[in-house]
């Protein structure tokens, strides 16, 4: 069983759950359902995913009860400020044909529009209404959250955030933890990249696991929330099959020291509304 994290709100979120990013529309029913057959418990999408209905799709075909799938949407760049947002969210909603939404984020900040602070007005309401279990941000960077702390009552529970050794972004994990809010980490594999490093290889051989498992326990034995991705059912399986080894704490030194300011997205500062438009 994968161990949940208590968000600053006391909803409980599972750790490691199943990304959606680039997976095709016409595919995303299938491999979803496929995920949560394997045992994921956690989906994540986006209205910018373009594949919300296959999410809610699968939810609803795998026969679990509604609270036993934790499901995160996000708003489109292009839909922020107060009244899109809850027109956008209703969109999202009606796209998964799901009652409520457990975790509902701001894709990106957009600082050239400033409208994320009116945004997240909106998402307040969404919360204080419970069209939402809890809500909260997505490549905000410490400036950002700075505004938004000082100028809204909700304290964001997550900030998810591109994160895998190769790009840690140390200071806005301090930034938002010191606030309370939960590290989400994205490209949890540096989209495949990091898996190739010696220090990640020969650590996976002396565990007898796979570089993407040690990656995965890397991010899980930090108290990241992690959400890597597949196609592929083997690797959707290798993926959530990380609770049997633990890395020593040289180890996790070691894959720590991987940093190397690789950052394999967009920049939050000029992402613009090009980015899941
Ligand atoms: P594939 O879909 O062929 O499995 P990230 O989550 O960091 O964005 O990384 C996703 C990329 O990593 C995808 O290209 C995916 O390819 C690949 N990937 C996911 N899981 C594994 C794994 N267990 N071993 C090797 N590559 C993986």
């Amino acid at each position: 069983q994968i161990p949940d994290i208590t968000l600053n709100n006391g909803v409980t979120i599972p750790q490691l759950g199943f990304g959606t990013f680039q997976v095709a529309e016409d595919q995303t029913q299938r491999i979803v359902e496929s995920a949560i057959e394997t045992g994921y418990r956690h989906i994540d999408t986006a209205a910018g995913y373009y594949n919300e209905a296959g999410v809610g799709a699968a939810v609803r075909a795998s026969g679990l009860a509604r609270e036993d799938v934790f499901v995160t949407t996000k708003l489109r760049n292009g839909d922020q400020g107060y009244d899109n947002a809850l027109a956008a969210f209703e969109a999202s909603r009606a796209a998964l044909d799901i009652d409520y939404v457990d975790l509902y984020l701001v894709h990106w900040p957009v600082p050239s529009k400033g409208q994320y602070v009116e945004t997240w007005k909106a998402f307040e309401k969404l919360l204080a209404d419970g069209a939402v279990r809890a809500i909260g941000v997505s490549n905000f960077l410490p400036e950002h959250l700075e505004t938004l702390l000082a100028e809204t009552d909700v304290v964001p529970a997550v900030n998810q955030i591109e994160v895998h050794p190769t790009f840690q972004q140390r200071k806005l994990v301090e930034v938002s933890r010191a606030a309370g809010i939960a590290i989400e980490a994205y490209s949890p594999l540096g989209r495949g990249a990091d898996l190739e490093s010696d220090e990640v290889t020969s650590i996976a051989a002396a565990h007898g696991v796979t570089p993407a498992q040690v990656v995965i326990r890397w991010h899980l034995q930090q108290d990241h929330i992690v959400i890597p991705k597949s196609n592929n059912p083997e690797r959707i399986a290798a993926n959530l099959d990380v609770l049997g080894f633990q890395l020593t704490v040289d180890e996790i030194e070691q894959i720590s020291s991987l940093e190397a300011g690789n950052r394999t997205g967009a920049d939050p500062a000029t992402a613009e509304f090009t980015q899941f438009r």
